[in-house]
């Protein structure tokens, strides 16, 4: 991992390190897994923004999956053709609808009633809409991320789709929409949700599918078997005209680390707290989430040492990984935190008032280049008004 250390003495820490070669490979990984599919798999912007490594993403022939005029204008960055853009989310404002009709986005998912209402009234021209529906599955993850129950916001229920068509048949419909969640490991949901959704779009006879995203990655020991999936739920998709995917986490988390390095190893009976130079501003997912990364010190073996990573916020939360062993750490080594690729710059702020990371790509030739500057201080003060 040397270049993650020379990335870190040419740029600083804390930095976020892609490589080419993981997107380009994750990338292919999807694709060869609906073989005998017609699939067009997008990217959900979601877990990572940066219009870089959404050019990388378009060369494979990834589409985009957006919710926002700021994840449309990242991928507009990439040079990626509205045509190939998936709109989500349960609280499209009519504002944006207009705006990006008028930029050329031609495929919304459709995420209830109240907002098909308004679609009505604007009655675009040339849009196809894909129904998400909320299938009621337990996705069997973390709570928040999560979304195929009746009790979460998204979706409409299965039964309530044939008072919607009947209400919309007028509106060109191409076909259901599905996620049911974010970081899930296990076959059986996906398939259980996907036959209710797949038998109700035979019913209406539609010739293309929208199937979302989800796939779980090696976080912690656990990840979605893919195999099995692609012998189990594939097969459900085989007739489509179109089956759309929208894969964020397992194409760019694995792709990314988070450089940080130790600012002081501080011991206090015997519990150690090792104190590095970001936590939750740079990666908020073990906060929000108690969500697990595998951490490692770069050029150090021999773990002996037990001891929680945190960050320097005012906050108990701001851990970065809790009870794990590590080599003797000194100050000044730098940590580095794995699968950070996905949610992890898209979820960076500025608590604390500190500045973002900058992130860089380790490119195919081994070369690394500057993809997004550190924010400096005034950055973060840019917007005030005195
Ligand atoms: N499609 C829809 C409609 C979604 O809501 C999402 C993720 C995706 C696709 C992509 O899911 P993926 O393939 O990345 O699992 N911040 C959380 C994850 C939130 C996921 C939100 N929706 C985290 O850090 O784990």
């Amino acid at each position: 991992m040397e270049i993650l250390k020379k990335a870190a003495s040419l740029y600083g820490t804390p930095l976020y390190v892609y490589f080419e070669s993981t997107i380009r490979d994750r990338a292919s990984r999807v694709k060869e897994v609906f073989r005998g599919t017609n699939l067009f798999p997008t990217f959900a912007v979601k877990a990572n923004n940066n219009p870089v490594l959404l050019k990388i993403l378009k060369e494979e022939g990834f589409g985009m999956d957006i919710v926002t005029r700021g994840e449309f204008i990242a991928t507009k960055l990439a040079g990626v053709p509205s045509t190939s853009i998936v709109w989500n989310g349960n609280g499209k404002s009519r504002e944006d609808m207009l705006y990006l009709l008028e930029e050329g986005v031609k495929i919304v998912n459709v995420d209830s009633f109240e907002e098909m209402e308004i679609w009505k009234e604007i009655r675009p021209k040339g849009v196809e809409f894909f129904v998400r529906v909320n299938p009621e599955v337990d996705a069997r993850t973390h709570p928040h991320i999560s979304t195929g129950l009746r009790k979460h916001k998204f979706g409409i229920p299965l039964d309530s789709l044939d008072d919607f068509m009947r209400e919309f048949c007028d509106m060109n419909i191409k076909g259901l929409h599905v996620h049911i969640g974010s970081q899930i490991t296990e076959v059986e949901p996906f398939l259980e949700a996907y036959e209710r959704v797949v038998e109700m779009s035979k019913k209406y006879g539609f010739e293309e599918i929208n199937i979302g995203g989800g796939w779980g990655i090696d976080y912690e020991g656990k990840e979605l078997d893919l195999e099995e999936y692609k012998k189990c739920v594939v097969p459900l998709f085989r007739e489509y005209k179109r089956v759309i995917v929208e894969i964020g986490r397992f194409v760019i988390a694995p792709a990314g680390f988070l450089v940080l390095k130790v600012i002081l190893v501080k011991r206090r009976g015997d519990k150690v707290f090792v104190v590095v130079n970001g936590g939750m501003n740079v990666l908020i997912r073990p906060a929000l989430y108690s969500a697990h990364h595998r951490v490692f010190v770069l050029d150090k073996g021999n773990f002996s040492l037990k001891a929680d990573v945190v960050g320097p916020l005012c906050e108990s939360g701001d851990i970065i990984a809790l009870d794990r062993y590590l080599p003797d750490v000194k100050k000044g080594d730098l940590i580095v935190v794995e699968n950070t690729g996905a949610y992890g710059y898209s979820m960076a702020n500025n608590y604390n008032s500190t500045t973002r990371p900058a992130e860089v790509l380790v490119k195919k030739d081994g070369t690394i280049s500057l993809i997004r500057k550190r924010e400096t201080d005034l950055d973060i003060f840019r917007n005030v008004v005195m």
